[in-house]
């Protein structure tokens, strides 16, 4: 489903923010604006250090991957620079797709320059002189606003033969996704992108080495590339300082569900769970949060006596999630969990591209389950099966999504016991069969 609009708002010209400190302030579609607030500055000191001078940068700055893996970026970059094939490739991940995932679209429609630039400055450092765009077809106004700003970008020699009179030649074609979740899963975009079924191939090869047009090929999230803007600006040490060590920079948080105030907001690495739903106004009067999905559908909840473990990777993983894409998803006590597990559950049986069978199977066998789980079938059998059902898509399938297809339910029934007032015999179970 489309996110709210203009997400964002609550925080809108706050001076305090990093990433989305342009977002209301600078116009969306005037590169001029751009620059009047800082923009471009980033792109003029990379071409000063050198593509290797950038990489220590960004290595220095302890940058993670914000697509949801927390992959470190300059590891990333260097093991994609340092390969001997040509031409190299970068690729902006733009798919957002995640259930509860709206960042990248307010970056994209409210501060589109500093995409464009922070792709510029990721293919000189990777050595590569394509960068493609790879979009949900689902965002039109962030479409013509890169289209936009890639064409202002062009007819100023920010893009183009000669970037900045530089001797670096760079430019960025956009391709738009036609609404399949798994085209956003990096090496199904190659397909897409080179004509052939969106459909994930086995990793590895990594696309490091192997990627789009079988060459290397570095792939980003929106978030993680403008995070290079301030990397460059502030340096590699001091954007570390920000957060706390092993999860370092500004995060941004796609806040949903039952608060009062859902939208993105940035925070520091290391802020709590609690402190961030405080931010967005937390549940309604007289409410409490009964749970929080953290992660997406490939993520894990958490109950709501459990907020005030840091926002970290590794906070979240001691808390038995992760932070995923950034989705905070939050149910009050009116919520029917049963209910919201069966449409997860719906939403990867719709989405499986049929590859491989355990997901392809396995997606439609959990959600059979889960609809006679809340339909009032006992537990005895139906959870045993899930069980099953789940650890085969997880050790078996191709791709993340068959192998977090089970995560947030398996989450659900362990950690906030939905269907444990269940019955535990199922009426259907075969040993009771005539
Ligand atoms: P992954 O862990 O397989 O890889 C993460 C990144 O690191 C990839 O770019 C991969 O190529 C790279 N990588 C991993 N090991 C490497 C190695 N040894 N050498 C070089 N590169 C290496 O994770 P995946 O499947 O790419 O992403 C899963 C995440 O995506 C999940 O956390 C999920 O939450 C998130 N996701 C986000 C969505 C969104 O809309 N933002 C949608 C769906 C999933
Ligand atoms: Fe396709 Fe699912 Fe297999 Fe991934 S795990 S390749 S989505 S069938």
């Amino acid at each position: 489903a489309e996110p709210p609009p203009e997400a964002s708002v609550p925080q809108v010209g706050d001076p305090g923010l990093i990433l989305l400190r342009r977002i209301g302030a600078a116009d969306p579609e005037d590169l001029d604006s751009y620059r009047a607030h800082g923009g471009y500055t980033a792109l003029r000191r990379a071409l000063l250090l050198g593509p290797s001078g950038v990489i220590r940068e960004v290595t220095d700055a302890g940058l993670a991957g914000r697509g949801g893996a927390a992959f470190p970026t300059g590891r990333k970059w260097a093991a994609t620079a340092q390969r001997p094939e040509t031409p190299r490739y970068l690729v902006c991940n733009a798919d957002e797709s995640e259930p509860g995932t709206f960042k990248d679209r307010v970056i994209m429609e409210g501060d589109p320059f500093s995409l464009i630039e922070a792709m510029t400055v990721a293919g000189y450092a990777i050595g590569a002189q394509t960068g493609y765009l790879y979009i949900r077809g689902e965002y039109p106004r962030a479409l013509s606003r890169l289209e936009n700003a890639i064409a202002q970008a062009r007819a100023r020699g920010l893009l183009g033969p000669d970037v900045l009179g530089s001797g670096f030649s760079f430019d960025i074609e956009i391709r738009r996704g036609a609404g399949a979740y798994i085209c956003g899963e990096e090496t199904a975009i190659f397909n897409s992108i080179e004509g052939l079924r969106g459909e994930p191939r086995s990793k590895p090869p990594f696309p490091v080495e192997y990627g789009l047009f079988g060459r290397p090929t570095a792939v980003n999230n929106v978030e993680t590339l403008v995070n290079v803007l301030p990397i460059l600006q502030m340096g590699g040490p001091g954007y570390a300082s920000i957060g706390v060590p092993g999860s370092t920079g500004p995060k941004l948080y796609c806040v949903s569900g039952t608060v009062a105030r859902p939208g993105v907001y940035e925070l520091p690495f290391g802020a709590t769970l609690r402190e961030l739903l405080e931010l967005a106004g937390g549940c309604a009067p007289g409410r409490e949060p009964r749970a929080v999905l953290l992660g997406g559908a490939a993520g894990g909840f958490v109950r709501g006596d459990e907020l005030d473990f840091p926002l970290t990777v590794q906070g979240a993983r001691d808390a038995g999630t992760t932070l995923g894409s950034g989705v905070v998803l939050v149910f009050d006590d009116t919520v029917d969990m049963a209910a919201v597990l069966v449409r997860i559950a719906a939403f990867f049986r719709d989405e499986s591209c049929g590859q491989c069978v355990p997901c392809r199977v396995g997606t439609v066998r959990q959600e059979e389950a889960l609809i006679r789980l809340s339909r009032g079938a006992g537990t005895g059998t139906e959870l045993p099966l899930l069980r099953e059902v789940g650890a085969a898509m997880r050790d078996a399938s191709i791709c993340g999504l068959g192998q977090t297809a089970w995560n947030a339910v398996e989450s659900a029934i362990d950690r906030l016991g939905v269907f444990a007032g269940a019955a535990p015999a199922s009426p259907t179970a075969p040993e009771e069969a005539p």
